[in-house]
């Protein structure tokens, strides 16, 4: 009995092992693509093709089941819905997360954060590293809201990243969320920067002012200003911009203007004053800069008229 025994034990094991085996090559396969693509940007976990296929279907807010982590989940949600107001001690700005990630995150089209879980953590480019999803809300703190980091194990920290776990629900990690990072312009046209302010005043002003201050963070955020966000936050580079703005405004009217308008509305809106960066130099630290980062010396060339926008929008 004993060598029939191994013998099947046997086969299982070689069987099992081609199949490992196959496995292992498919994932080096896809890792390399990623790589050859996006080696100084961005580069989420490997993934299989099973875990690709994900619907969008959050759980509601509405329907947080009772127990301990109910609080968390909620508190989570109001820090990132309303966070100029809940966490007023660390943010530098008017601003909150729903701004710019709609509906707490909950919205699909405008940078949505609904399965953000499932692809932390994450190599980035902007880093230089690996960074986890703590690290990446601390990001858009120090960034989109000129503010500060949250403290490691802070009350507030934990409960967004509760609050994310329970919107990332049922997305397997590793998931391709095809729903995210959607508000990217690929290839930009040459701005008109007259033509956007124009344009700004007919179709923006209503919720977000005539001098870019806004009406509200969650009716008409601050587009530019001292309440705004600093220029190291993605939005401040031309293809963030440029690429929401088409996708998302003006609100309830979405997807109406064409990327020579949304360009033209993205390069007067990012060529006023705002809040600066102080670590522009250690962005990057790998290499790969995008050259479309609308900092003070570029707004400085907008207002002289000596902008080379070829080369601003070269890298994207
Ligand atoms: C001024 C706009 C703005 C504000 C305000 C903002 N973010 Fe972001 N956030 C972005 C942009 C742009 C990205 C990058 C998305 C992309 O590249 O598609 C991003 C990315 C993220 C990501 C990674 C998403 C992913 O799919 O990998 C997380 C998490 C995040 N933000 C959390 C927050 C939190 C929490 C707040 C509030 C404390 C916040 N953000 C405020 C603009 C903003
Ligand atoms: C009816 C009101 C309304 C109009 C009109 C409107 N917006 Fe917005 N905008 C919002 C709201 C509300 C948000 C916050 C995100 C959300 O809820 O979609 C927002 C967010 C934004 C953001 C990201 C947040 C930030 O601080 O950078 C940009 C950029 C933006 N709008 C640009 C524009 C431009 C350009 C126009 C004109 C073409 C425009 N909006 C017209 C209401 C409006």
């Amino acid at each position: 009995m004993k060598p029939i025994v191994a013998g099947v034990a046997g086969t299982v094991l070689l069987v099992g092992t081609i199949f490992v085996a196959t496995i292992i090559s498919d994932k080096i396969t896809v890792d390399s693509i990623v790589e050859e693509n996006d080696t100084t940007v961005q580069a989420q976990l490997p993934t299989t093709a099973a875990a690709q296929s994900v619907v969008y279907a959050p759980p509601s807010i509405d329907e947080v089941p009772e127990g301990p982590m109910k609080e968390a989940i909620l508190n989570g949600y109001e820090l990132v819905n309303n966070t100029h107001v809940a966490a007023d001690e660390y943010v530098g700005n008017q601003l909150s997360c729903t701004s710019c990630h709609a509906g707490a995150g909950y919205d699909e089209q405008a940078s949505s954060l609904v399965g953000v879980m499932a692809n932390y953590p994450q190599y980035i480019g902007r880093s230089g590293g690996v960074v986890t999803i703590e690290e990446r809300i601390n990001g858009c703190m120090v960034r989109s809201m000129n503010g500060k980091k949250f403290e490691m194990n802070s009350d507030e920290l934990e409960a967004m990243v509760a609050y994310f776990a329970y919107i990332s629900e049922g997305i397997p990690i590793g998931a391709k969320r095809e729903w995210a990072g959607t508000s990217d312009m690929k290839n930009v046209p040459i701005p008109n920067v007259d033509n956007g302010e124009e344009l700004y005043g007919q179709s923006c002003i209503a919720c977000h002012a005539a001098d870019g201050s806004g009406t509200g963070a969650n009716t008409g955020p601050a587009l530019w200003g001292d309440n705004s966000f600093n220029d190291g936050a993605g939005m401040a580079r031309m293809s963030k911009m440029a690429g929401y703005i088409q996708n998302n405004m003006p609100v309830g009217a979405a997807g109406t203007l064409t990327d020579q308008e949304a360009a033209d509305l993205a390069a007067f809106i990012l060529s006023q004053d705002r809040p600066e960066w102080p670590n522009h130099d250690k962005d990057w630290p790998k290499g790969g800069k995008p050259n479309d980062i609308m900092s003070k010396e570029k707004r400085e060339q907008v207002k002289n008229g000596t902008i080379d926008w070829e080369k601003v929008l070269s890298t994207n």
